[in-house]
């Protein structure tokens, strides 16, 4: 039995007087005992929406961290440092990140260690872009980066991956439950390969356009854990109904 997840990705979204939403989203999801929750806002906002969730059993987490424990990195945050802050997980290898960073598979594998030497859970993101797919070569792809960008011993304790096509994020259009299906197929077949037994267990999201008008079709495939959403994450009313769908 894998964890179910709804995690919510606020992206550069969010003010001080958004936390409420992430303590209503938890208040809203508190007999919802079917899943967990967890909320990413930006790193800014992580503190204070942890002091908010205090005594709730929603989580929180960063968006992104830097490989390293520290030093002359302008700009960045260690894995500590959120954790200090109150996460308890981080999202790593967004494709809003692959792309506007060029941020590779190798470097996502190292975030992932040193996420991981922090105490911090990895929710690993990969998926094609419409080129890719168009040529027919997203299952080669993903499984590519499935290989590239997991550490050794990645397990259910540290680690939760998530398939998010780059032609359905933010775009209205979810992927179809075949498309889930074959690519959520070949994510697990790629981790069994590289992890051994230990891959079965770990949880696989789907994301991409997740609203509450399609979260109960989604979550009836046997091969979806749970999502990791965007733009109907940000508001209580959007993103109960989706954890509902899922617990
Ligand atoms: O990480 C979640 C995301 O990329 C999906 O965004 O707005 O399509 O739910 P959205």
């Amino acid at each position: 039995m894998r964890q179910r997840l709804a995690v919510a990705n606020w992206k550069m979204n969010g003010h001080l007087a958004d936390v409420a939403q992430a303590r209503a989203i938890a208040d809203g999801a508190k007999d919802m005992t079917g899943a967990d929750v967890l909320i990413c806002p930006p790193a800014t906002l992580i503190a204070e929406v942890a002091r908010a969730l205090e005594g709730t059993a929603a989580l929180v987490g960063a968006q992104d961290c830097h490989a390293a424990a520290g030093g002359a990195h302008t700009g960045d945050l260690s894995a500590a440092m959120l954790r200090e802050a109150g996460a308890t997980h981080v999202i790593l290898g967004h494709s809003e990140r692959r792309a506007a960073y060029g941020e590779s598979d190798a470097q996502v594998r190292a975030k992932a260690e040193g996420a991981w030497a922090a105490g911090l859970v990895t929710v690993l993101c990969v998926g094609e872009d419409e080129a890719v797919r168009d040529a027919g070569e997203a299952e080669a792809f993903v499984t590519a980066q499935v290989e590239g960008s997991v550490p050794d011993g990645a397990g259910p304790h540290n680690t939760v991956f998530a398939y998010e096509p780059v032609w359905a994020v933010g775009t209205g259009r979810s992927a179809d439950a075949e498309t889930i299906e074959r690519m959520h197929g070949a994510i697990r077949r790629a981790l069994l390969r590289r992890l051994g037994d230990a891959a079965e267990a770990i949880p696989l999201l789907y994301g991409g356009s997740v609203k509450a008008a399609n979260a109960e079709a989604l979550f009836a495939l046997p091969q979806v854990d749970g999502a990791l959403v965007g733009g109907a994450s940000l508001k209580a009313e959007d993103f109960c109904p989706i954890i509902a769908a899922l617990a």
